[in-house]
C-alpha cells in the first residue's frame, strides 16, 4: 500500500496509525533518509545536500534503499509505503521490484491538502527519531517536546522553513503529483481529504482497506 500526497499532507501521520493497526511495517524514504543525516552516512551528506534544497534525492540513490528494504522479514506480509514512489520512473521501477518478489500494489491512498494549510502545518510541526509526529497547536504531545511513545526529546525539521516548504510544493506539483494519474489509471487509488481530523482520516482509510477486502 502508498500513501500518496503534498508534504505535509498527514502521510506520516497516517502512517503511524495504520501501521498500529494493520501490523504492517511504515517505509519511509524520509525517515531513512533523516536517520542517515543524524548518523552521518555517506547516504546522509548526500540525501542532506537535496533536502535542504527542497528538492528529491536522486531516483537510483531511493530505489536501491527500497529495493533493499522491502526484502527484510517484516515485510513479508505486506507494507505501507509512505513518501515512495515519488517520480514515475520510481513507480515503474518500484513495479518491476515487486513483480521480482510475486507482489504488486494494491491500493495507492492520495491525502489531500491546500498549499496554504501545509504551510500552516509545517511551521507547527515536531518530529521523533522514531518516526512519530506531532504537531504544536493538532497534536500536541502528553509532555512539551518530549516523545509519548519513546520519551526521546522532539526535533524540528530543517526543511520545515518556510522558503524549503514552498520549494518542496513545488517540487511535489511537477514531479509527484503525476502519479495520481498513473495509479487512478491502474484503478487502484483512492482520494481522502487531508484537511479533516486526523482520526476521521484513518478511520475513512481504514474503511476503504476494510471494503477492498470485502
Ligand atoms: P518526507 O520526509 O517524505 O517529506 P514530505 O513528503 O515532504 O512529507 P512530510 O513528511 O513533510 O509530510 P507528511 O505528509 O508526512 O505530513 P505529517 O504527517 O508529518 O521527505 C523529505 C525529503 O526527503 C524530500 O523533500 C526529499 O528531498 C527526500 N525524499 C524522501 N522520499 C524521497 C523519494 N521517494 N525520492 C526522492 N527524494 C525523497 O503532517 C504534517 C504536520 O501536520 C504534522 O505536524 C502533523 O501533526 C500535522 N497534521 C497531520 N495531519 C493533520 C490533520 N488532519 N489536521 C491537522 N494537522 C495535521
Ligand atoms: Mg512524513
Amino acid at each position: 500500500m502508498i500513501l500518496l500526497g503534498p508534504p505535509g499532507a498527514g502521510k506520516g501521520t497516517q502512517a503511524a496509525n495504520l501501521s498500529a493497526a494493520l501490523k504492517i511495517p511504515h517505509i519511509s524514504t524520509g525517515d531513512i533518509f533523516r536517520s542517515n543525516i543524524k548518523e552521518g552516512t555517506p547516504l546522509g551528506v548526500l540525501a542532506k545536500s537535496y533536502i535542504d534544497a527542497g528538492k528529491l534525492v536522486p531516483d537510483d540513490v531511493t530505489v536501491e534503499i527500497v529495493e533493499d528494504r522491502i526484502q527484510k522479514d517484516d515485510c513479508k506480509n505486506g507494507f505501507l509505503m509512505d513518501g515512495f514512489p515519488r517520480t514515475i520512473p520510481q513507480a515503474q521501477k518500484f513495479d518491476n521490484m515487486l513483480k521480482k518478489l510475486n507482489a504488486n500494489v494494491e491500493l495507492v491512498i492520495n491525502i489531500s491538502a491546500p498549499d496554504s494549510a501545509i504551510v500552516k502545518r509545517m511551521s507547527g510541526r515536531r518530529m521523533c527519531s522514531c518516526g512519530r509526529t506531532y504537531h504544536v497547536v493538532n497534536l500536541p504531545p502528553k509532555t512539551e517536546g518530549i516523545c509519548d511513545a519513546c520519551g526521546s526529546k522532539l526535533f524540528i525539521r530543517d526543511d520545515d522553513r518556510e522558503e524549503t516548504v514552498l520549494e518542496r510544493l513545488k517540487t511535489y506539483h511537477e514531479q509527484t503529483s503525476p502519479l495520481i494519474d498513473y495509479y487512478s489509471e491502474k484503478g487502484i487509488l483512492k482520494n481522502v481529504d487531508g484537511t479533516k481530523p486526523i482520526s476521521e482520516t484513518t478511520e475513512e482509510i481504514l474503511k476503504i482497506i476494510a471494503d477492498l477486502k470485502g
